[in-house]
Parts: C-alpha cells; structure tokens; sequence
C-alpha cells in the first residue's frame, strides 16, 4: 500500500458532459447506466470477458511496499551508473512509462546539461534502421545502461534492439559489468526473455500474468522508468489508487466519473460519432495521447466494431487538422484533456511601440490565453457539429497522472463491456506478426512463407 500523502486533501479529476447536449440527449447518456452498473460488478466480481486479466483493478492499493522499495533501490543504483537509461519495450511494455515521463519532464531536457538523473531514451518501439545505428553512434559517447521489457518475452522489436543493445554494453563494459547493467521486465516463468535472463544473471521484475500490456504502467514496466527518470512513483500509485477507491464506490453516473465518461462515448457512438479525438493543449501530453490510443485502440477495436482513437495536440494542430475538425465529415467527437494549472507562471510582455498590436494581452498569463484558445475551439467546434467531453485534470504531476491513469484504464474496461467485446485481448495483433514471419522465412512457417510469396 502506497503511504498516504500527508498533503491538504487533493483534488480529483472532473467530468463535463454539457456540451455533448446539442447531440445527444442527457437520457441517451443515462440510459446507459444500467449498463454500467452491470459492467462494473462484471469487471470488480471477475465475471466478464477477459476475466483473467484483471489484475490492473486492484493493483494501485494493493502494491507490495517491498516491490515499491526494490524499485527505488534499482533505480537508484542505475542512476549512479548512467547518463542515459535506455527502456526497450513495444506498445504497452513502452508506451506508459514515455507518457509519464514526457508529462513530467521539462520539454528541453534532452538539451540541457547538467541534469543529476538519467534521460531516457527509447529502443525496440520500431524497427528503423537508421534509428538503431544513430542510437549505437550515441551510446558510444555516454554512460548508460538499460531495461528489457516484454511480457511475453518473444516479441520482434524489442528482442532485436536488445539482442544488439546486449552486444554493444558487454563490448562497452565488459560482460560481468553489462549484467550489472541490464533489468529484465519480463513474465515470471515463460518466454525467451524470461530464459535469457536466468542464464545471464540479470535482476528481474515481473509483469504480473493477470496484467496485460496495456494496463501495466503501475506494475514494474512503467515504475521502474518512471523512477529512474527521477520521478516519484509512490504519488503516482497513490493517485490510482485514490481513484481506484472512488471507483468501487459507486457506479452511478452522477457518482463515477469513469462510467460518466464510459456511458457518454457511447451513447456518442451510437449516435454515429465513430472516431474520438483526444486533445490536448500542452505539449508534455503527446505521449500521454499515444498511450490513450493504444489503450482504448486495442481494448475496444475488434469484430467490427470500436469507436477510432484519435489524437491532436492543440494549438498546433489547430493549424493543421483543425480545419477538418471543424469542417470535414461529421463522424468526429473531442475529449478535450484540460489541465487546469500549470506548474510555471509567465506573463506576456508590454511592448511600446505595439506592431505587433499584441499589448492588449499584455500582462496576462501565457497559459490564460490557452484556455481561451481552449473554450474558443470548444465553441467553434461544437458550433460545427462536433460534441465535446471535457476531462479536467487539476495539475500535472504524478498524483494527477495516477488518477488519470486508472480513470482511463477503468472506464476503457467498462466502455469495452458495453460493446460486447473483450477489452482485454488483442488478436489482431497477430496477422501482421504471422505475415512477416512467413516473409522473413521463420522456421515453422514454411507453408505460410510459400503461400504469401505468391501474393506479391
Ligand atoms: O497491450 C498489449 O498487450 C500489447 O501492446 C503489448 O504490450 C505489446 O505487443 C508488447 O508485448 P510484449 O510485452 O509481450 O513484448
């Protein structure tokens, strides 16, 4: 169990549905509440789809105080040894930890010197030449050393980065210190990862089998980079974990914000809105986006059906996909992420001669007229047909990140419920595997490689 914060009491993360109300009607959205309420005892009694990957419920109050203490203490002795901490991982072994690192971190941190933690960097997530050599060219210059991530511990991507990545730290270091450079975060019994790793002696951490990818960031996967990075992972499991709490109590609408938002996007998509934009207005929040997409992309996307995950990052996208949100076809509806505070304060400056004609906002905050490009796009957007779900998120630090975390997590399980599908599974994953496995001549897939050869 996380410490309690001894903090004033915090605040908690908001739901506003009013401006979906030209659209759809507040009835449309209660109807689902039912639903929900049934979708929530499936997911918190472990009777529904899936049922064996439900782990991720329960983990933020339930987190082992020794799992969190040996995180510190590896992440500690990893910051002694590098400059740069290499995190090699796909999908949901990668995408969690770069969206709360990025959130937290200051925009220019790879430029500026003098830090006292490791930056991260990222291997194993694509498959770019280029990438690997200009990687390698880095690493040669810096201390570093690395984690492996992989669940099941077969996956292409990464086991190619870390097969080279390997290779590079026992020439750099020699082998005995390599070994003291390298975690594996990988299952606790199976998996060629799971084997490399005994036999080399690496430290291990375990991604519990009741977790799947996409809802691993509070196991190891996501809080041993977190907290490498520097970054306080105790607040991060307790803002879950507070959330997790408001969860269990109630799965009203008007007393859950995660079935709120689960019964909002669908009485949305039933309406014919098929593609949801999550938008954001700071860009720490890219990452944050990606995750979003692959959490929601592969838990909902399957036998036809599944609202599209989308994301922007606005004002700068204002400039570029704002016009076909305002105007393209209406199948579209925002989720606008909108953190309420910032965490620096900077004013615009008065200018004399005012060529710019810009004195008129002299004075005000840089982040007061973000929010005013916030609600004037939230108006332009609604006036052009587009509904807009509104998430707002007190601040940005680790506490907030968690209850955001587990808000999305949830309501992604209870959103899946309610299209009948299995929010924790993701076969489709597999087709593109099998292709370039028969293309790349993998034994055991002879048959398959003859037959695809003769559709080219
Ligand atoms: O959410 C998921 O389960 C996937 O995105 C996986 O995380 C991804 O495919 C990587 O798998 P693994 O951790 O087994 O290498």
């Amino acid at each position: 169990m996380p410490n309690k914060l001894n903090k004033t009491k915090m605040k908690s993360l908001k739901v506003d549905i009013r401006k979906t109300a030209g659209f759809i009607s507040e009835g449309a959205v209660y109807a689902f509440e039912n639903q929900m309420i049934k979708n929530h005892e499936a997911v918190l009694n472990k009777t529904g789809k899936g049922n064996d990957f439900l782990g991720w419920v329960d983990l933020p109050s339930t987190i082992d105080e020794s799992l969190l203490k040996s995180i510190a203490s590896s992440a500690a002795k990893m910051q002694e040894k590098a400059e740069l901490f290499v995190v090699i991982g796909i999908g949901g072994s990668y995408l969690g930890a770069r969206a709360v690192i990025e959130a937290l971190q200051d925009n220019f941190a790879a430029l500026k010197t003098g830090r006292n933690k490791p930056f991260i960097i990222y291997a194993g997530q694509n498959i770019g030449e280029d990438y690997m050599s200009q990687l390698l060219s880095l690493l040669d210059k810096h201390d570093y050393a690395l984690t492996v991530i992989s669940k099941s511990g077969t996956t292409t991507e990464p086991a190619i980065a870390f097969r080279i990545l390997k290779n590079h730290l026992e020439e750099k270091y020699g082998k005995k210190e390599a070994v003291e450079r390298i975690i594996a975060i990988t299952d606790q019994e199976k998996g060629a990862l799971k084997k490399l790793a005994d036999d080399e002696g690496y430290q291990t951490y375990v991604v519990p089998d009741d977790v799947g990818g996409r809802y691993s960031v509070l196991t190891p996967v996501g809080l041993l980079p977190i907290a490498v990075a520097g970054y306080d992972i105790r607040q991060l499991v307790q803002g879950a974990a507070d959330m997790e709490g408001l969860n269990r109590k109630s799965a009203r609408l008007n007393d859950n914000p995660m079935a709120l938002y689960a019964a909002t996007r669908n009485a949305l998509y039933q309406s014919g809105k098929n593609v949801e934009i999550l938008v954001n207005y700071l860009p720490n929040l890219y990452y944050l986006t990606e995750w979003w997409k692959q959490l929601y992309g592969e838990s909902e996307g399957k036998e036809n059906k599944g609202i599209f995950p989308a994301g922007v990052n606005f004002t700068t996208d204002l400039h570029s996909m704002g016009q076909y949100i305002q105007e393209g076809e209406r199948m579209l509806f925002e989720t606008v992420l909108s953190v309420e505070e910032p965490n620096t304060k900077m004013t615009i400056p008065s200018d004399g001669q005012n060529l710019d004609g810009l004195n008129y906002i002299a004075g005000k905050r840089i982040d007061e007229v973000n929010k005013m490009a916030e609600l004037g796009t939230m108006l332009a957007h609604v006036d052009g047909g587009v509904p807009n779900i509104r998430l707002s998120l007190p601040g940005i630090n680790e506490y907030y990140l968690g209850q955001l975390i587990y808000f999305f997590e949830m309501a992604c399980a209870l959103s899946g419920y309610t299209l009948d599908v299995n929010p924790f599974d993701q076969p489709g994953v597999e087709a593109y595997k099998k292709n370039m496995f028969a293309l790349l001549g993998k034994p055991g897939f002879e048959k398959a490689t003859e037959e695809i050869r003769k559709r080219l």
